[in-house]
């Protein structure tokens, strides 16, 4: 099985290196190829998705994938800025259902940003739509403002849109999901506003007509986020579009403890995948070694089950977690008095040597 090793930028490199050391402590073969992506695709080949990268991508049976992105390639066009990478993999190889699990392990408790009565045991699943809405529609861009107060100057717009069968995939993913675990889906929308939302809305309402064992609710996104950080547990799974999951997940993310846990999945309708951080490159700490790999470790473990088809090496890699932060080892983000701080690859050779005994 090949997998393609795409880190990318700021501490990508730092934390896909851990990541890797972990797989290959797993007695499995794996063929394993790097390639360059986002500002470090963008120096080797003038484009952040070189050719050579994305031929990878699709050859692979997964990928594995760090982070892109970089401040000091912000005046560039979009279509050269790293971010185009991630966004370009996502479309091409059709990756539409993007599973962000927030779950806080009991021993971070004391570092979540919520009390332990209202986060311990949170276990909830966002699935965040992520090939379309206001990320991908058309037209977009700069023009000259063509009516009210402001016409005539100069204005920025976007497209939100949603096709009928976009919808639909989407929320068969999320039913099944549900479907595995609680079998309660929380469809998060604008429907008050957006007329996007509203046809969202529509056909989940007419998918769920196949799943009558799931109970589906719907939430407006200012009030799911509010909800998010006041009663978290209420949430069993979320589905919601590519710009609200974006946002929802982040949110989520902090109730773990700090975004540097919070692992993810991007697949297609085949289960092929690309797996990487919800966090981003993290410029302000890039190259200090102080990066939490366990994102994309746990991202690994996603691959291992989802794409790899090899459930019993994913747990024992979940389970290493665990063990490493029941000994005590902190990266700085989750890090609280009377624990042990360690650097990245402390934390990522703690994994490995976990997963040995
Ligand atoms: P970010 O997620 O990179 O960082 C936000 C904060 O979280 C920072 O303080 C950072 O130090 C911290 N953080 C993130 N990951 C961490 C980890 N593993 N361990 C410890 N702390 C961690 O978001 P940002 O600062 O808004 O964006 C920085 C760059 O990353 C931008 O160029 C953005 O476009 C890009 N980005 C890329 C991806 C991706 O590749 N999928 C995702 C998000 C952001
Ligand atoms: C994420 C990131 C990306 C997104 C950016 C880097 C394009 O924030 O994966 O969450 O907005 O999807
Ligand atoms: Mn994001």
């Amino acid at each position: 099985m090949k997998i393609a090793i795409l880190p990318g930028d700021g501490i990508g490199p730092e934390i896909v290196e851990q990541a890797v050391q972990v797989l290959n402590a797993l007695g499995e073969t794996f063929e394993m190829e790097a390639a360059p992506v986002g500002g470090a695709g963008y120096e080797v080949s003038g484009h952040p998705l070189p050719d050579a990268t994305l031929k990878l991508a699709k050859e692979a049976d997964a990928i594995l994938f760090g982070s892109v992105g970089d401040w000091k390639y912000d005046s560039l066009e979009r279509a050269l800025r790293p971010e185009q990478a991630i966004l370009g993999l996502r479309k091409h190889l059709n990756l539409f259902a993007n599973f962000r699990p927030a779950i806080l392990y009991p021993e971070l408790a004391e570092a979540s940003t919520l009390k332990p009565e209202i986060v311990s045991g949170l276990d909830l699943l966002i699935i965040r739509e992520l090939t379309g809405d206001v990320y991908f529609g058309q037209p977009r861009g700069v023009r000259e403002c063509p009516d009210g107060p402001f016409k005539g100057q100069r204005e920025g717009f976007d497209t939100m849109r949603y096709a009928e069968g976009e919808v639909r995939r989407i929320a068969h993913v999320a039913f099944q999901a549900a479907q595995k675990r609680d079998k309660r889906l929380t469809s998060v929308d604008k429907a008050n506003v957006l007329e996007t939302s509203q046809f969202w809305k529509d056909i989940m309402i007419d998918v769920h007509k196949e799943y009558p064992d799931v109970a589906l609710d719907h939430m407006y996104i200012d009030n799911a986020a509010m909800q998010l950080v006041r009663a978290p547990k209420k949430f069993d799974v979320v589905v919601t579009g590519n710009l609200f999951g974006d946002i929802l997940s982040d949110a989520a993310a902090s109730l773990t403890g700090s975004i540097g846990m919070l692992p993810s999945a991007s697949l297609d309708s085949n289960n092929k995948g690309l797996y990487e951080p919800s966090h981003g490159s993290a410029p302000d700490i890039a190259g200090k070694g102080v990066a939490n790999p366990l994102a994309t470790i746990l991202s690994a473990a996603m691959m291992l089950r989802f794409s790899l088809g090899k459930p019993e090496q994913a747990d024992r890699v979940e389970t290493a977690v665990k063990k490493v932060l029941a000994q005590g080892l902190r990266t700085p983000d989750i890090y609280v008095a009377g624990t042990t701080k360690v650097g990245t690859s402390e934390m990522g050779a703690a994994v490995v040597r976990a997963l040995a005994n």
